[in-house]
């Protein structure tokens, strides 16, 4: 099978940096990739590239055959930074039903629907200002998939939340992908959170930025929070942080 997104040789430099050099990966349709390394080392981007916010100094990307340009075009990208963006005269619900406004895409995903699986059942009439920053971010993950897009590409989403709501988003994120399956690649420097939800966890190595090491999962789905608890999963863990720290040293 066509792999749904293939990155060949794909190199960037600003200047003298080379933030990335010949990355080649092929990721397959449903399958959810974890992007892991130190600071700078190019993850962010790697993922620019992907959302065609950037343009490579060499090599290709392409999404299902096509340019990413082509593919965020067609409304097709999820799209998830680190800080919420989120319109401050508009409610929960209508933060995330904009999306469905904007992009005309009929979904089987409601923006009700979607708040209530985040637990934010209570808050839709709230507006941003009144929302933690913790609950700012999952309306803003909601309002980006609720048009259910066949990709969903996140740089650090979690990173402002406390330990207790991320491990919690990370529970809902991985149940409503069983449900509605997406390609998503996540930047994240959390190992927890890449051992939960990825199939393979994508080391990229600092200057020049490129992939050390790829580790497969394989942990069944769904994968419910009782996992970090199991033995297995610390030696998942444990294998992606000294793989991790060889790449810090470097
Ligand atoms: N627009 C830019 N101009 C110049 N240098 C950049 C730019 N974007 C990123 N870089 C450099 O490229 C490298 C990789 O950055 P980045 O992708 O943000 O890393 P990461 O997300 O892994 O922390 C860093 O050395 C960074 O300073
Ligand atoms: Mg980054």
């Amino acid at each position: 099978m066509e792999p749904a997104i293939q990155l060949r040789q794909l190199s960037k430099s600003f200047g003298e940096i080379e933030a990335l050099k010949g990355i080649d990966l092929e990721i397959q349709e449903g399958e959810f990739i974890a992007l892991i390394g130190p600071s700078g080392c190019g993850k962010t981007t790697l993922l620019r590239h992907v959302l065609s916010l950037e343009t490579a100094s060499s090599g290709e990307i392409l999404i299902g055959g096509e340019t990413p340009e082509r593919v965020r075009r067609k409304n097709k990208l999820g799209i998830v930074f680190q800080r919420a963006a989120l319109v401050p005269s508009r409610t929960s619900l209508q933060n995330v039903q904009m999306t469905l406004d904007i992009t005309g895409v009929k979904t089987p995903l409601t923006p009700s629907g979607l708040l209530e699986k985040f637990g934010l059942g209570a808050f839709k009439a709230h507006y941003p200002h009144q929302l933690s920053g913790g609950m700012q971010q999952r309306v803003n993950i909601a309002a980006a998939m609720v048009h259910n897009p066949p990709f969903l590409m996140m740089d650090e989403p979690f990173g402002a939340l406390d330990e207790m709501t991320r491990e919690f988003m990370c529970e809902f994120l991985g149940e409503v992908l069983i449900d509605h399956p997406k390609t998503t690649i996540l930047v994240t420097h959390s190992i927890d959170e890449a051992v939960m939800l990825a199939d393979r966890v994508v080391i990229l190595a600092p200057r020049p930025g490129r992939i050390s090491t790829i580790v497969e999962v394989g942990f069944p789905r769904p994968r419910k929070r009782e996992l970090k608890t199991k033995p297995s999963f610390a030696e998942k863990v444990l294998e992606v942080r000294r793989l991790l720290y060889e790449v810090e040293n470097l």
